[in-house]
């Protein structure tokens, strides 16, 4: 582990620890892969306008998220079945998370229940939603998250069907029998189709509502007083939807490039977001963050916070709860010196002229 000097070092340790089916299932990203790469590449046509002789001899990264303070604006994104990473799967995440003074948020489709992860202790944790077609079973899964404890439902909102992810196909990726979806035990695995596409995948998404729409968010709202996150957001004319639908904030996201290829890198998006938003409800990104200069691209053009997907579970494989927590570390140094060198003391003194972008006029 002391030789690992950055976050993208876990993915080559994790593709030797996996078996290509589970490594396919975590890195991969729908049909040509496009956003996938623009995820990442998108990060590098912006450009440090840095500030000298400012006195950085000390350095705040806390804030404040939902009301709640947080040590820094980086936080773990939902990601589904994490034991297929590491045993302690997401109660290895929220420790992880909790040492590291941020937020956690855990999936619905995952391998540890909702009472189990908040049973790791204390720690600021979200719940991801799928809206699922049977409503009594998303009204139970909202009442349980509301008891044990989470802050806040974040509803996934672009995946009515899931993403064609080919190596999946290939595969004929499946979760290990082993493994259940802790949230709802009594689903019957044994439903899979193992000899379709991937059995899993078409299983999982037979059970999400593709009728999902605007009143359901509304719907939501009179089953619980958490404040709703809206993920998926990618377009000015859906954040102003948001805002209407009384949504609490909004997440920036492609899925990690596993849903619809073509859209654009998520950065590229935020700008027109932020604007939409017009500072009345927090604005965050996910999808492709893997570097401190990355996180303080994103608050410079107005992101709140940002999420991290795959190097939880890359650095998960790798070397379980001590992998996310060298993960969040690295990346809380990463900003911390970014800032130093940028000559910014405090998140609020990031701003737009900290950066220039390529589609900037000149
Ligand atoms: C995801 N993501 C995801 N999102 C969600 O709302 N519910 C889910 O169950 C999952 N599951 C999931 C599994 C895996 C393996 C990945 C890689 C991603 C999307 C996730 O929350 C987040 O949007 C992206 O992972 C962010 O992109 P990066 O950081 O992985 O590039």
């Amino acid at each position: 582990m002391d030789q690992i000097t950055n976050v993208s070092e876990y993915e080559a340790i994790a593709k030797k620890n996996l078996p290509k089916m589970l490594y396919d299932y975590y890195a991969s990203g729908a049909e040509d892969q496009w956003t996938l790469k623009e995820n990442l590449l998108a990060f590098s046509r912006i450009l440090f306008r840095p500030q000298i002789l400012i006195d950085v001899s000390t350095i705040d990264l806390s804030t404040t998220i939902l009301g709640f303070k947080v040590s820094m604006p980086i936080m773990i994104a939902p990601t589904g079945m994490q034991k297929m990473a590491h045993p302690e799967g997401e109660c290895a995440t929220a420790r992880a998370a909790s040492a590291a003074g941020t937020i956690m948020t855990l999936p619905t489709m995952a391998n540890s229940s909702i009472e189990e992860v908040a049973s790791t202790g204390p720690g600021i944790r979200l719940f991801q939603l799928y809206v699922l077609k049977d409503r009594n079973l998303v009204t139970q899964l909202v009442r349980r998250a509301e008891r044990a404890g989470y802050k806040a439902i974040v509803l996934t909102a672009d995946t009515p069907r899931l993403g064609r992810r080919e190596a999946d196909i290939k595969n004929r990726f499946t979760m290990s029998p082993s493994l259940t979806f802790k949230n709802f035990e009594n689903l019957d695995l044994g439903k899979i189709d193992e000899t379709n596409d991937s059995g899993l995948a078409s299983y999982v998404a037979g059970l999400i509502d593709r009728s999902l729409s605007w009143k359901d968010v509304k719907w939501l709202q009179t089953i619980t007083t958490l404040p709703i996150l809206i993920k998926g957001v990618i377009t000015a004319e859906d954040t102003r939807l948001c805002i209407q639908a009384g949504a609490a904030g909004i997440i920036v996201s492609n899925h990690g490039a596993r849903q619809l290829d073509y859209v654009p890198a998520t950065i590229m998006a935020l700008e027109e977001v932020v604007k939409a938003a017009e500072g009345q409800i927090p604005v965050f990104l996910d999808s492709g963050v893997r570097r401190g200069t990355d996180v303080f691209k994103a608050l410079a053009l107005g992101a709140s916070g940002v999420f991290i997907g795959r190097p939880v579970v890359f650095s998960l494989a790798a070397a379980g709860e001590a992998g996310v927590r060298k993960v969040l570390q690295m990346l809380r140094d990463e900003l911390e010196l970014t800032m130093a060198l940028s000559g910014c003391c405090s998140l609020k003194e990031i701003r737009r002229d900290h950066i220039v972008a390529e589609w900037d006029a000149p």
